[in-house]
């Protein structure tokens, strides 16, 4: 795949943060896979690394002002924002970000950017606070409706000794999906402009500072689902409970823990077009979490727990209505009969069915077994890896969205 970077002329553009250093990596990467590199650099990014260090890598000069009059002699600002096939940012911090979704020009690559006409493709690095903050959000929506291309970050520590949201994707993958999107994956026209927002994985809900209700979700299924969908044009939000799985490339993600807060992540982030309810959800938290450590006493201890918000009834009530609402239904025994009650019951377009608590499927594998149910119709899924069973309920999505 990376051969589709053969002969590309790269720009990157290298922001200032931390992850600066990770570009390094970067243009070599990039310049194995056969693309011409020519680095800008902010004056952020100049104080974590130097330019002479790209300059030695992509064995261009690096250019990092729009004053210096000796790079604008060979190649004006403007001729080399003609000259890229593509534009990478990396990393985008917030504010890179910010000055872009706002067409502001008061710096090299701020200026380079609202200059080419090129692909732009971002990979983000930033404080997970700054990430998820809603400007940052927003301007991020602005810029993939027209038509930027979003990598990563990855959930990880930070330099800041924090764990988050917020991590440089990995150069090697940054190069696989610039590779992939040079291929021009296959769009799907009905996906195209449509706002999808998914859900995925457990809810944890504390029981007390150190404990809490859980479930063996993995959200490797939505997660699949969420990376299918963007691949293939759509916009999507990915509400993710607490899992240990890399964001897939184009995907906004937003971090929540109980299901409180997955129901208010869902909420916030409609109007949409549909919504794939794929996590598992609790179905009780305690009424009211001890503050402090519960202590053991008597022989049996007894918990006091209120039902969680059904998201996905709320979701599928909405006024506000969605294209289609797909909710899923996990089940040891009558799957098909208890998944149509569901369908029902829940006021669902489509639900999709699959038996936990077998050998190969089920909440922890790679691989599942699925059936899906519409009002007058139902598919069943060959058994296979969850990659490819995401792909084809996206299909069965679009012809629905189309009936
Ligand atoms: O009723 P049950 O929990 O089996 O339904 C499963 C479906 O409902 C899944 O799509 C899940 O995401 C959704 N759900 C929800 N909120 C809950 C419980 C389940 O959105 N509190």
């Amino acid at each position: 795949m990376a051969d589709k970077l053969n002969g590309q002329k790269v720009l990157l553009c290298v922001a200032g943060g931390i992850a600066a250093y990770k570009a390094l990596e970067l243009v070599r990467r990039l310049r194995e896979a056969g693309a011409e590199v020519q680095v800008a650099m902010t004056d952020g990014a100049q104080q974590f690394v130097t330019p002479l260090s790209f300059q030695a890598l992509s064995g261009h000069p690096t250019r990092t002002s729009l004053w210096d009059s000796a790079a604008e002699a060979s190649m004006g600002h403007i001729e080399l924002a003609r000259w890229a096939d593509r534009v990478l940012i990396a990393p985008a911090t917030a504010g890179v970000l910010a000055k872009l979704a706002h067409g502001l020009a008061d710096d090299l690559v701020s200026t380079l950017c609202l200059a080419t006409t090129a692909p732009l493709t971002l990979a983000p690095a930033m404080n997970q606070r700054m990430w998820q903050h809603p400007a940052t959000q927003a301007n991020l929506a602005t810029l993939r409706s027209r038509g930027a291309q979003v990598i990563g970050p990855e959930e990880g520590l930070l330099a800041e000794g924090e764990s988050g949201p917020g991590r440089l994707s990995e150069p090697a993958a940054i190069v696989a999906a610039l590779a992939g999107s040079a291929a021009a994956a296959p769009t799907d026209a009905a996906l195209q402009g449509l706002k999808i927002v998914v859900s995925a994985g457990p809810t944890f809900e504390d029981l007390d500072p150190v404990r809490y209700l859980g479930n063996r979700s993995s959200g490797k299924m939505g997660f699949a689902v969420a990376d299918s969908a963007a691949r293939r044009g759509a916009n999507v939000v990915l509400v993710a409970g607490p899992v240990h799985l890399p964001t897939p490339a184009g995907v906004t993600r937003v971090d929540v823990r109980s299901a409180a807060q997955m129901r208010d992540a869902v909420f916030a982030a409609l109007p949409a077009d549909v919504y794939v309810g794929a996590a598992a959800v609790a179905d009780y938290t305690p009424r009211v979490p001890a503050t402090r450590k519960i202590k053991k006493s008597g022989e049996s201890l007894a918990l006091d727990l209120v039902r969680t918000p059904d998201i996905l009834s709320e979701v599928a009530a909405q006024t506000q209505a969605l294209k289609l609402v797909v909710g899923f239904a996990a089940e040891t025994e009558n799957l098909v009969e208890y998944a149509r009650g569901k369908l029902m019951a829940k006021r669902l377009d489509l639900i999709v069915a699959n038996r936990v608590g077998v050998a190969d499927g089920g909440f922890e594998s790679d691989r599942n077994a699925m059936t899906a149910l519409w009002k007058d119709g139902q598919r069943e899924f060959v058994a296979g890896p969850k990659t490819r069973l995401a792909d084809e309920l996206i299909d069965l999505i679009v012809e629905r969205l189309q009936a």
